[in-house]
């Protein structure tokens, strides 16, 4: 039997980023043990984040793209800290990361687990399922713009923040949800969009959705205005099956999904590069959370789906399947964190996960 080892980079971050990280790492290696030496893992850990940035003057070391470049994977928790402006945490890591990498496709599953109420009453695992694509590189997160005029004084100051979309931006991205649809049993596709009021980039976004569309005949789709979308996702949460949205449209839509869901401690993410020119992210889509933070009471499972995903996407389908029974088998048995009503802690949840492999 040949031996298969993927190098994984691990940045932990900051807050509970360092808490759920270590969990996830030990159901891979789990995975790895169970494998009887065809799967292994090997890890290189960056301190990069919030804290790096008070020792150092940077989030991420200089050269650190250079240093991910040659891995298979990155595995990330989360950065973010009071003390450090939030802009400065994220463009320094996890932006400069899925810019510099151009990962233009930020992948957000759905789904409610076995025995985990959603605050829906008419939430089922049936109803509450779906995947959230979201334009990674460019729209409402491009970075373009600025402040200026400080000197008129406090109230008088003026600030520009750009969109930025393109069409070739726009096509790729719709592109990889139709493509993720096909193979899906309900093979549809619903678009973000909000061309009444933005009337240049979403109008752009449009009509690229109509090119794409037409490439799918297999593939069923519609529009949805984003502020109408919200309210579907409430009110009619089985109508959605792959959701495409922008930057900024799909941030906002994957917390609610997140919530629905049952909590934001278990929505996973993967920063993707569809055409594997380089290492993809996959993370929790929650941040650091400081309020809970060194208490040992976060919900790990956002984290141990994220390595499902990576597991996805690194071809090994069984493995990833594996771990979401595993999640699914630790849920139904109530081992559950404060979040979703229970009283688990990070490292009991984790365990039960562990054993359920
Ligand atoms: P957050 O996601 O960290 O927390 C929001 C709420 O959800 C908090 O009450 C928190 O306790 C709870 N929560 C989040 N994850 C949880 C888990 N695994 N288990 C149990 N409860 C959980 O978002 P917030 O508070 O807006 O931001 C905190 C920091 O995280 C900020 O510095 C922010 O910039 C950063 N952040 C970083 C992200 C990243 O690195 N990708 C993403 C989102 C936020
Ligand atoms: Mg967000």
């Amino acid at each position: 039997m040949s031996r298969k080892v993927f190098r994984i980079a691990v940045v932990p971050g900051d807050g509970i980023g360092l808490e759920v990280t270590p969990v996830a790492v030990n159901v891979l290696d789990r995975l790895g043990e169970l494998s009887g030496g065809e799967l292994g893992f090997e890890y290189a850990e960056f301190p990069w984040g919030s804290h790096h940035y008070l020792e150092t003057g940077r989030v991420m070391d200089e050269g650190g793209l250079e240093a991910l470049r040659s891995f298979d994977a990155i595995l990330f928790g989360a950065t973010g800290w009071p003390t450090v402006p939030d802009h400065i945490s994220l463009y320094g890591f996890r932006l400069a990361v899925c810019k510099g990498f151009d990962l233009f496709a930020s992948v957000r599953p759905v789904r409610l687990f076995q025995g985990i109420q959603s605050p829906l009453r008419r939430g089922t695992p049936e109803s509450v399922d779906w995947i959230m694509i979201r334009e990674n590189s460019e729209g409402e997160y491009s970075g373009i713009g600025g402040r200026n005029l400080a000197a008129r004084g406090e109230s008088r100051e003026i600030a520009i923040e750009s969109a930025l979309f393109t069409a070739e931006g726009c096509e790729r991205i719709m592109r990889y949800a139709f493509e993720i649809a096909a193979q899906r049993p309900r093979r549809h596709v619903t678009s973000v969009t909000k061309s009444n009021a933005q009337q240049y980039g979403m109008t752009l976004w449009d009509d690229c959705f109509q090119r794409v569309r037409s490439e799918f005949p297999q593939v069923t789709s519609d529009q949805v205005l984003v502020d109408a979308c919200a309210a579907r996702m409430v009110l009619h949460p089985e109508s959605f099956d792959v959701v495409v949205a922008s930057n900024l449209f799909g941030d906002i839509l994957s917390d609610l999904g997140g919530a629905i869901g049952g909590s934001l401690g278990i929505v996973a993410s993967g920063n993707i590069d569809p055409l594997r020119r380089n290492p993809s992210m996959f993370e929790p889509v929650h941040g650091s959370a400081p309020d809970i933070a060194g208490q040992g009471i976060a919900n790990p499972i956002a984290m141990i789906w994220s390595a499902a995903m990576m597991l996805e996407h690194l071809e090994r389908p069984a493995e990833a399947r594996r771990i979401m029974q595993a999640i699914d088998s630790a849920t139904s048995a109530g081992v559950l964190s404060r979040d979703l009503g229970g009283s688990a802690s990070t490292t009991e949840i984790g365990d039960a996960i562990v054993a359920a492999l």
